[in-house]
């Protein structure tokens, strides 16, 4: 099995390109079982997960055709053509969705376009429980007869969803994404309340209004949705990936270094650059992206708490703890969207990190070198935090399960040594 080598102590200098956004292109190619017309969709990132779910939109009947370059350093991202002309199976089989909990985003599609869906439940994951209760109660209140057998969702509606409000008790990206898609071809208006307002949630709300959807209140917590008769095809690019832009904003700060980070939209980044402005690194617009300094000194210690947007995002919480871990004072980590994230932490503790995890909460007292060591991690999020921590600890450090890496990084080794670190993939 493949393995990330990390020779740590050299400062990141030079430019990265950041690929589109995973988490925007997984449910605007489950928007393509919406029409029977074709979607293209363009800066997509070359990445195990998104190949997981063209393999699903495949059996339910999508063709896909791919064209345009992958990688490049991620300057110019794969175009896939997606055309659901007949809806030929309903069924989500549990073989394809255990591999990636986003799978759940065929849901709403496929009831609202083929009056019926068979899902698998996700199970189990390695960041909690993960419910989809928020996505099956949605798609009741829209008139759906949901019911769970056999560790399948199965949804009935026969005649149609009908529009209806929808609050949710708590914010979800996921719910969100399921309800917003389904309700763009139920009758009459649908308003979700208290809905999330991830840039990838806007993302796809654009695309669905190029393809002919009528959604008010984009980019708010509350979307109103005048169902349609009928999608139509549409071309839409896929945003830049503010995850992966954080990441490399960290892996410079905590090498005290300086790179540019192509395509990345500070306004997708606020409460990112304002966290580490506080820690002592510049994070500002440049004109081809973000430019992320960080020379002098060690970085101060910060409390932070992830949140929903405009929160600091959970998907940055662990390469966040990787930079607190290594300044000067201490930070106060706090997990508010799931529970079980605290995953990097015994393994950054190996590599010499003193963090204390208490309940949601992580006090991480900064301490002034860290040491390489043989580490591995559960998720993907934990995984790139241990690639942070490498790239500034003394010695070696060998990343093992980089299956991880590849479900969400696109070309990470590459990206990274060519701003100079000591990077390689070996067997
Ligand atoms: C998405 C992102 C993931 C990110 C997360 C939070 C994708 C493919 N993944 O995941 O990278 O970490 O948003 O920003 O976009 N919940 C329920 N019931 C539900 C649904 C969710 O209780 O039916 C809970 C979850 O357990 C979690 C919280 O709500 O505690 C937020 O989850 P959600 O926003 O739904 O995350 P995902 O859409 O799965």
């Amino acid at each position: 099995m493949d393995k990330i080598r990390i020779r740590g102590g050299r400062p990141l200098h030079g430019e990265i390109a950041i690929s589109g956004a995973k988490n925007a292109a997984l449910p605007l190619m489950a928007a393509s079982l919406l029409s029977d017309e074709t979607l293209t969709l363009s800066n997509l990132p070359h990445l195990v997960d998104i190949t997981t779910l063209a393999n699903l939109l495949v059996q339910h009947g999508a063709e896909i055709r791919m064209n345009g370059a992958a990688g490049n350093g991620g300057h110019t991202g794969r175009v896939l053509e997606l055309r659901a002309r007949d809806i030929v199976s309903t069924r989500a089989p549990y073989d394809l969705v255990r591999k990636m909990r986003a799978s759940v985003l065929v849901l709403g599609p496929l009831v609202a376009r083929a009056g019926r869906a068979e899902v698998s439940l996700p199970g189990g994951c390695a960041i909690g429980t993960r419910p989809v209760d928020l996505h099956i109660k949605g798609l009741n209140l829209l008139g759906a007869e949901v019911e769970l057998r056999e560790g399948y969702i199965h949804a009935r509606a026969p005649r149609g969803l009908v529009g209806a409000e929808v609050v949710f008790p708590a914010v979800s990206v996921g719910a969100t994404e399921n309800l917003m898609m389904a309700a763009t071809l139920a009758r009459g208006e649908t308003r979700l309340v208290n809905a999330a307002r991830e840039p990838e949630v806007t993302d796809l709300a654009h695309c669905l209004v190029k393809m002919g959807a009528r959604i008010k209140g984009i980019g708010t917590d509350t979307l109103t949705i005048h169902g349609v008769e009928r999608l139509h095809g549409a071309e839409h690019g896929v945003i830049p990936d503010r995850i992966e832009a954080g990441t490399y904003a960290m892996a410079a700060a905590i090498t005290g270094g300086e790179v540019e980070l192509l395509g990345a939209r500070l306004e997708h980044m606020r409460a990112v650059a304002e966290l580490l402005g506080e820690a002592g690194v510049s994070v500002r617009e440049s004109e081809r992206g973000i430019h992320v300094t960080r020379t002098g000194g060690p970085v101060r210690g910060v409390d932070v708490m992830t949140e929903p947007f405009p929160g600091f995002p959970t998907d940055l919480q662990a390469q966040f703890m990787a930079l607190m871990a290594l300044a000067d004072g201490a930070a106060m980590i706090t997990e508010t969207i799931f529970e079980n994230r605290f995953m990097h932490v015994p393994e950054l503790c190996r590599m010499g990190a003193n963090i204390n995890v208490h309940g949601a909460s992580a006090m991480v007292r900064g301490r002034p070198a860290l040491t390489g060591a043989e580490v591995m991690a559960t998720d993907l999020r934990a995984s790139v935090s241990l690639v942070v921590a490498g790239l500034a600890a003394r010695g070696e450090t060998i990343i093992n399960r980089v299956y991880h890496l590849d479900r969400g990084y696109e070309g990470l080794e590459a990206k990274l040594a060519a701003c100079g670190a000591d990077i390689e993939r070996i067997q």
